[in-house]
């Protein structure tokens, strides 16, 4: 079932566990998402950065494709599809591509000009349902060409954008797109503390998932954050089981160079580490 993103993360944070946005890139990635939150009962969040839209041929086609893949395999749970780091431009392309979902990422630009494109997305995509998640302080490292510096949140600047009638929050609290380099300092959870008492029962969103230890994980949660979005995680795990799968020499093997058995174990793969999220976040059986 396509919904918004509004009303589920709304029932993550009043019940104490959060939702997971899991970053997509073809149709083995989207179906394996799909498939784990199925089976786990769990509502799940697609996530789709401007650079995948791009290589899965545009807006479109990702929206027509999850909307027939929901319907083919009979997805009961909740999905969004949610523009990750969208750009106004972007933003604007998705709601007219039937996204359910849209992150407008103005934290690049000074605080007023975020407010005012701000205001401007959040008025378009809620005249048609969509749900809008934005950004104050950036994400550090790099996604898709998107670049933050990882500065960590100003409170009051959240709560100014947080005031727009935005459905969820991302703010930086240390957090990094990729791989955690071995001398990370962890989350700042007196930042993400203070963010959560300015923004009073706005749901909080933590990028970059990937490689954030449990513990963590837990006590953001406690804190406000009812998404975490997980991206290279997968990618990882798709990678490691496909490299394995060559290495063996399968593809040798038979009519193991069949697309559907070589991308078969990085599918698995990819299945794996999604339960392991979705276990982790506490969703499973929220649906
Ligand atoms: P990771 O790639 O570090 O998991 O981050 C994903 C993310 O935050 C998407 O916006």
């Amino acid at each position: 079932m396509l919904v918004n993103a509004t009303e589920m993360l709304k029932k993550a944070k009043a019940e104490g566990y959060a939702v997971a946005q899991i970053n997509i890139n073809n149709l083995e990635w989207t179906k394996a998402v799909l498939l784990t939150a199925e089976e786990l009962k769990s509502p799940v969040i697609l996530g789709v950065s401007e650079g995948a839209g791009k290589y899965m041929c545009g807006y479109k086609t990702v929206a027509a494709m999850v909307k027939a893949m929901i319907e083919e395999l009979g997805i009961t749970v909740p999905v969004a599809l949610h523009l990750d780091h969208g750009s106004y431009e972007g933003a604007k392309k998705c709601i007219e591509a039937g996204f359910s979902s849209v992150m407008f990422d103005g934290s690049h630009y000074p605080i007023d000009e975020n407010v005012q494109k701000t205001t401007e997305i959040v008025e378009l995509a809620h005249s048609l349902g969509i749900s809008v998640e934005a950004e104050v302080g950036s994400i550090g490292g790099e996604e898709d060409g998107v670049v933050g510096r990882g500065e960590v949140a100003d409170a009051n600047e959240c709560k100014m954008i947080a005031d727009l009638g935005i459905d969820f929050l991302a703010a930086g609290i240390g957090n990094i797109h990729g791989k955690y380099p071995a001398n990370w300092q962890g989350l700042d959870f007196e930042a993400l503390e203070a963010i959560k008492n300015a923004t009073e029962g706005m749901p909080l969103v933590l990028h970059g998932g990937t490689g954030i230890p449990a513990d963590m994980i837990k006590k953001a949660i406690s804190l406000g954050v009812a998404k975490i979005n997980v991206n290279t995680e997968c990618q990882l795990s798709f990678a490691a089981a496909t490299r394995e799968y060559v290495e063996a020499g399968k593809d040798l093997q038979g009519k193991g160079y069949d697309p559907r058995k070589l991308l078969a174990p990085g599918f698995e793969a990819i299945k794996g580490t999604v339960k392991e999220k979705l276990e982790l976040f506490g969703s499973v059986g929220k649906a």
